[in-house]
């Protein structure tokens, strides 16, 4: 049994705002069917802490990062907690990362420099189990390493990018208030261009770097998607890998899906369909029902959705988005659904209803600028809403073009567009337009995208692959 820590900022079901909190909660179980033991440390956000059941009080720290903290152990919907109650850090309404009016909380470096430095306490003995790996997840446990490099056990820190937008940086003034080492201020630790860089510290102390997909691991190496750090990412190139994201297939199935009219073959779909264009106010149509569930913002590509609309719409397509974020974005749907009968857009979270979406859609659309996994494509193809999805990340390695080639090969499972511009997502709706008026064709391809192996077992013995090398080594030395 390999016992690991993951650190993360949201896990599933308690705290989510994207894909992240996904896999922080499926790979635990998933882990454990590979013979690990994991547990996860999460913050105390005032959303949880009503939410944990019974709490096992394991921890206390006299002073983390300006006020007083406990460590809670419990058990939630199957996962091992340690929840890390610090009122002063994280007991506040607004979202998780960000203030009522949308700003990041001033004291981010600090709420997640805490959660990184309990992480190396524990590590460190202060439990009465510790873990043979640290995994952290992001920006928010980057600094893991830096807490950890006096330790007397060296615990190895496997470091899984989710997104490199995110940098966690921070001015150097801050050093001491983070409780770093000035002597490691430097280019080889956590200075990025005169600032502490929480992601760069994860980068350049893990021992293991993985990020959700292999082409984006690719891609990472690239001055276009490394957000500045495919420099430092070129320097730890032999230890980078990829690993594709699965999806929760429980909560994920359409045959007991209790959100949705159940369904086992692509004909199951159509009761689902007529009921989703009720909810949205779309009328009954014999085109394609396009579906979108997102965060808004631009790495998604939703203003080249907006400029591409034409495309789908001259055809008799329609579209019912979900999501919210960017207000300027928020706004140009809401005008475009007041200005077209055939758009419907529903701004919010609604966890149920982004079932039935993906439940009634004939296609589901991801087209995004970068997409280093991307969950929402795998959840149509699971329940035959084929994706129309940008050739990028992610994106790239879990969806089957439908070429000509895999066509006559009957191996099809959706549409990709490139460059990841309007005019080729215009021409991606063209395509499926194309498709869909080919009724055996779409149902060969349903079929073939419903058969997809999307569940968590590869890419969990890939993770525990890396545990066990690290764990291997460390007792070879
Ligand atoms: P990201 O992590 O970049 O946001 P992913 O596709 O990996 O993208 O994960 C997004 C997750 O959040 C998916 O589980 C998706 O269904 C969910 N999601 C995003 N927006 C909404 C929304 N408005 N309502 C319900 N679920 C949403
Ligand atoms: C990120 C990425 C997304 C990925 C998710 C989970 O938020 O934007 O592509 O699926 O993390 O790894």
């Amino acid at each position: 049994m390999i016992k690991v820590l993951s650190i993360t900022s949201e896990c599933a079901p308690l705290i989510k705002t994207g894909g992240l909190a996904d896999v922080a909660g499926a790979l635990p179980l998933a882990a454990a069917d590979q013979g690990c033991e994991m547990r996860t440390l999460l913050p105390g956000y005032r959303a949880i802490m009503g939410k944990l059941g019974q709490t096992k009080k394991v921890a206390t720290f006299k002073d983390l990062f300006g006020g007083k903290a406990t460590l809670l152990a419990c058990k939630v919907a199957g996962l091992d907690l340690l929840v890390l109650d610090a009122p002063h850090l994280f007991d506040r309404d607004g979202g998780i990362y960000i203030d009522a009016t949308g700003q990041d909380w001033p004291d981010n470096p600090e709420r997640f420099a805490a959660l990184s430095f309990v992480a190396a306490e524990i590590a460190g003995g202060m439990l009465d189990w510790s873990p043979d790996i640290l995994h952290g997840h992001d920006w928010q446990a980057g600094l893991t390493p830096e807490y950890l490099h006096n330790a007397e056990v060296q615990t190895p820190f496997v470091f899984t990018i989710h997104n490199i937008a995110f940098h966690g940086n921070c001015g150097g003034e801050k050093l001491g208030d983070l409780r770093l080492d000035p002597a490691r201020f430097d280019v080889d630790h956590f200075e990025f261009w005169g600032q502490i860089s929480a992601l760069k510290a994860g980068l350049m102390g893990a021992a293991k770097i993985n990020t959700v997909s292999r082409t984006y691991a690719e891609e990472l190496l690239t001055p276009e998607f490394g957000m500045g750090l495919d420099g430092v990412l070129a320097r730890r190139k032999a230890d980078l890998t990829g690993i594709v994201n699965g999806i929760d297939t429980a909560a994920w199935d359409p045959q007991t899906d209790p959100n949705i009219k159940p369904f086992k073959s692509p004909a199951g779909k159509a009761a689902n369909k007529k009921a989703l264009q009720k909810t949205f106010g779309l009328a009954p149509s014999d085109g394609p029902l396009c579906v979108l569930i997102s965060r808004l913002t631009e790495q998604k590509g939703i203003d080249l959705l907006i400029d591409a609309l034409p495309a789908l719409l001259d055809q008799g397509g329609q579209l019912a988005l979900l999501g919210s974020g960017d207000p300027r974005l928020e706004v140009a749907l809401l005008e475009a659904a007041a200005t077209h009968k055939n758009i419907a857009v529903k701004i919010g979270y609604d966890e149920p209803l982004s079932h039935q979406m993906v439940a009634g859609g004939d296609a589901i659309l991801v087209p995004s600028r970068f997409e280093p996994c991307g969950l929402t494509q795998l959840y149509g193809l699971r329940y035959g809403a084929l994706p129309l999805v940008a050739l990028t990340g992610g994106l790239a390695d879990t969806v089957i073009n439908a070429s000509p080639a895999a066509l006559s090969a009957g191996v099809a499972t959706g549409i990709q567009f490139f460059p990841v511009t309007a005019p080729a997502l215009s021409n991606g709706f063209t395509r499926l337009h194309d498709l869909y008026a080919q009724p055996k064709l779409w149902k060969q391809m349903q079929r073939n995208a419903m058969k997809q192996k999307v569940d968590w077992e590869t890419s969990a013995a890939a993770y525990r692959d890396i545990y066990a090398t690290l764990v291997e080594a460390g007792s070879a030395q």
